[in-house]
């Protein structure tokens, strides 16, 4: 029996391969490299000595999602594909809507035609908006704030009521926090297109030289130093944690929700001088106004997935920008290279 996986050579897709080939199970792909590379899967496949299958193919292509079903028997889908950039999201709104929740749609409509009724959904923090409290527990409100963030609310909406509609679903909902970091080989690691809008690879790719200096995006936040202040998961605890998910769902959990950060929370400062004592390298940076739609702080409660799941994040904010740092640094130009 396989897991597919959706999206599996983008970021946190290839670390999440790489930790369930290293855990026995067979690993089928599909991902359109609209945002990644198909080398990523050649480097998983290297690093754990094992073989996956990759089709080449697009989730809204029902046809090809069919042929995958019909090929490998599939047990359970992990579901990353989607598009995920909250700017160009408010750009092109139809375009996030009708890749993230269409292609959602056509995934589970193909899974029940091939009784397959396991799915982990990659879901996001972002569903909370601005929290009015930290930390952010999996029943505070909805408050998605662009249309990225939309996709997963109303994704997580579909799939309860796909539940409610047959009860032989079993789904976990896993909301992330900032994933960051890379695997510690230095093999695999993200990847953006042009330049970053999150503030790891952005504080990389200064260290690296492609970019002359920072952008602190506000000091007058309500925070211990001004700066926002944010849950960054290392993206190997967080693959760990969809291995955890899909154990979940052989206990019939019908649909379930879990926040995977740290549970705690560092500003942008913190993190620019932890990156400095991890790389040795400082890092120029200067203070501009907010950037808008940014919340003051979110930073997750992560004890109902370490009572359920038996998981919670081991890998500190250092790991998190020394593995960065040395994945951008061997890899100057991602998978380029
Ligand atoms: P990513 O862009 O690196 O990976 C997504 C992959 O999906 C890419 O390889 C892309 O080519 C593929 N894809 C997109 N649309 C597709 C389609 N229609 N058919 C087939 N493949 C398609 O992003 P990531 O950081 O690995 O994120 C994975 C998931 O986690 C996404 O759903 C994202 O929204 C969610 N998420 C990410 C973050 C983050 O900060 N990285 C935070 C919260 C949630
Ligand atoms: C952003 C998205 C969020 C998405 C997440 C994915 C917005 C408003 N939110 O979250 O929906 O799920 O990315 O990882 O875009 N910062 C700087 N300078 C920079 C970049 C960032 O000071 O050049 C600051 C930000 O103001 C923030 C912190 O660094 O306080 C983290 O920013 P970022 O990495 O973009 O993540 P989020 O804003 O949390």
């Amino acid at each position: 029996m396989s897991i597919l996986v959706t999206g599996g050579a983008g970021y946190i897709g290839s670390h999440t391969c790489l930790e369930l080939l290293n855990a026995g199970h067979d690993v089928v792909v599909i991902d359109n490299l609209d945002n990644s590379k198909e080398e990523s899967l050649n480097r998983v496949q290297q690093l754990t000595h094992k073989k996956l299958k990759f089709y080449h193919n697009d989730l809204l292509d029902v046809t090809a999602v069919r042929r995958i079903f019909k090929e490998n028997r599939i047990n359970s889908v992990i579901h990353f594909a989607g598009l995920k950039a909250v700017g160009e999201s408010n750009q092109i709104p139809l375009r996030y809507y009708h890749n993230n929740i269409t292609a959602t749609l056509i995934l589970c409509a193909v899974m029940s035609e091939f009784n397959v009724f396991n799915l982990v959904f990659s879901s996001s923090a972002t569903v909370y908006g601005d929290p009015a409290r930290v930390p952010v527990t999996e029943d505070f409100p909805f408050g998605p704030t662009n249309p990225y963030g939309r996709t997963k609310y109303m994704i997580e909406l579909i799939l309860r009521d796909l539940y409610a509609s047959n009860p032989l679903w079993n789904i976990v909902l896993l909301r992330y926090f900032n994933p960051v970091g890379a695997h510690t080989s230095g093999r695999i690691g993200e990847d953006p297109n042009g330049i970053p809008n999150n503030l790891f690879p952005y504080i990389t790719q200064v260290a690296v030289g492609k970019l002359e200096s920072l952008s602190v995006f506000g000091n007058n936040y309500p925070t211990h130093d001004g700066t926002g202040v944010r849950d960054y998961i290392h993206v190997v605890d967080l693959a760990i944690g969809h291995l955890k998910a899909l154990q979940k769902l052989k206990e019939n959990p019908g649909v379930v929700a879990y926040n995977l950060g740290t549970g705690r929370g560092y500003s942008v400062l913190d993190v620019i001088h932890t990156f400095e004592k991890a790389s040795g390298i400082q890092i120029p940076y200067k203070i501009v106004d907010r950037r808008p739609g940014d919340a003051a702080s979110c930073y997750a409660d992560p004890g109902k997935a370490k009572q359920e799941l038996g998981w919670s994040a081991a890998k500190g904010l250092h790991d998190m920008c020394a593995d960065s740092w040395r994945w951008q640094s061997d890899n100057p130009d991602g998978y380029e290279d």
